[in-house]
């Protein structure tokens, strides 16, 4: 398996992946795919990672710049999806391994909104101030990478509020 950046072309495939994995997601909003897609005619995909086997994209996941109170330099990782046929494989890990190597270059930090099932095990908690408008704050979590202790509310691209504009 290959860990690869996006290339020209794959956004199709990218899209009905990540609207088949979230399918499976009781949270999900279904404007997940779309959320991807605004954001790369933004061009504000800070990463765009894909998962490859065998020349099928079998996991995908999204970074982009976000701010946390005042300070920018933020990485929000999000979406990251993998094909329902191929969970438990460790490409979910694959990827975000991936995507906290790089980030840590050039950010301060790395945020996400998720499951803390499952972000705990790459090292992202909730901080007592740390808060996003509308989501119960234990979804709410941050990977500083310079120890910092993420103040404030996290602002992310607009895009992830397609679901409120409807
Ligand atoms: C969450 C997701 C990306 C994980 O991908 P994956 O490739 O199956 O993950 P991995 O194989 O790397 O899983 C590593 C471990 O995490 C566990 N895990 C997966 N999802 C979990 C969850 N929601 N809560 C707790 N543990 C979870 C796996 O069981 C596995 O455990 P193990 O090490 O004991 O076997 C994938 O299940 C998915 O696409 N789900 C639907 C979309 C989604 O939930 N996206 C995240 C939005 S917050």
């Amino acid at each position: 398996m290959l860990i690869r950046d996006e290339l020209a072309g794959d956004g199709p495939a990218i899209s009905q992946l990540v609207t088949e994995a979230m399918l499976m997601l009781a949270q999900s909003t279904g404007t997940e795919a779309g959320i991807v897609e605004k954001l790369r005619a933004d061009d504000a995909l800070a990463l765009s990672l894909v998962a490859e086997d065998d020349g099928v994209i079998v996991g995908y996941l999204a970074a982009s710049a976000a701010t946390i109170g005042t300070e920018d330099g933020w990485g929000l990782i999000g979406p990251l999806a993998v094909l329902p046929s191929r969970h438990r494989q460790r490409i979910g890990t694959a990827l975000m391994a991936e995507a906290i190597g790089r980030l840590r270059a050039n950010s301060r930090g790395a945020v996400l909104v998720g499951d803390p099932g499952y972000y705990s095990r790459f090292k992202f908690r909730t901080f007592p101030s740390l808060r996003l408008a509308g989501v119960p704050p234990q979804f709410v979590q941050a990977l500083p990478f310079d120890g910092t202790e993420p103040r404030g509310e996290l602002i992310h691209h607009p895009a992830f509020g397609l679901n409120q504009a409807g």
